[in-house]
């Protein structure tokens, strides 16, 4: 008997830690329906988050990611891959935590964080290195809120899923 109410895995992290990646497998793995949530929003909105935050910018982003949260909770079972910015607001972590599954930091340093985002297009937060270092000293206090931190450090996503299923959530 599991010990989380609802079948949900939410996996959280800062950008780069491999959320997505992750979730597909994981959910591949358990045969259950994998979220995205920034595609969530994405879709709703029929442009990119990019262009969300440049045109409507941050706090009207972080409306539309609390109302695809409350839309996907609804869904179980499923794992759920937040974005990086989720799991760091107060009334998001309340309804994660009412919704009564598990909740996964992928922690992972600073330096590959930063490799791994370089180049990348799509993340309107990465700006500068400097400023990529102030959110994150933010984010982690959040972050080790999660019920489990698996290092995502020198492992492939394919390792990192496995080490989630021999957590033995449910
Ligand atoms: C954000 C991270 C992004 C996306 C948006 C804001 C953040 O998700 O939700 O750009 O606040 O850290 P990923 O962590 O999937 O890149």
């Amino acid at each position: 008997m599991s010990r989380h109410r609802r079948k949900l895995i939410f996996l959280l992290g800062f950008m780069g830690s491999g959320k997505s990646t992750v979730g597909e497998l994981l959910s591949r793995e358990l045969q259950w329906p994998f979220i995205d949530l920034d595609a969530v929003i994405e879709a709703g909105q029929g442009v990119s988050i990019r262009e969300i935050f440049e045109r409507a910018g941050e706090p009207f982003f972080r409306q539309l990611e609390r109302a695809a949260l409350t839309e996907v909770l609804r869904t179980e079972p499923a794992v759920i891959a937040l974005g990086g910015g989720t799991f760091a607001y107060e009334p998001n972590v309340e309804l994660i935590r009412e919704a009564g599954g598990a909740t996964i930091w992928l922690d992972c340093s600073l330096e590959t964080l930063r490799q791994r985002c370089a180049g990348m297009q799509n993340r309107p937060l990465f700006r500068d290195p400097e400023s990529f270092r102030g959110l994150l000293d933010l984010r982690l206090p959040y972050y080790r809120r999660a019920e489990f931190r698996v290092s995502t450090e020198g492992r492939d996503p394919g390792e990192v899923a496995e080490q989630i299923l021999r957590l033995r959530l449910y």
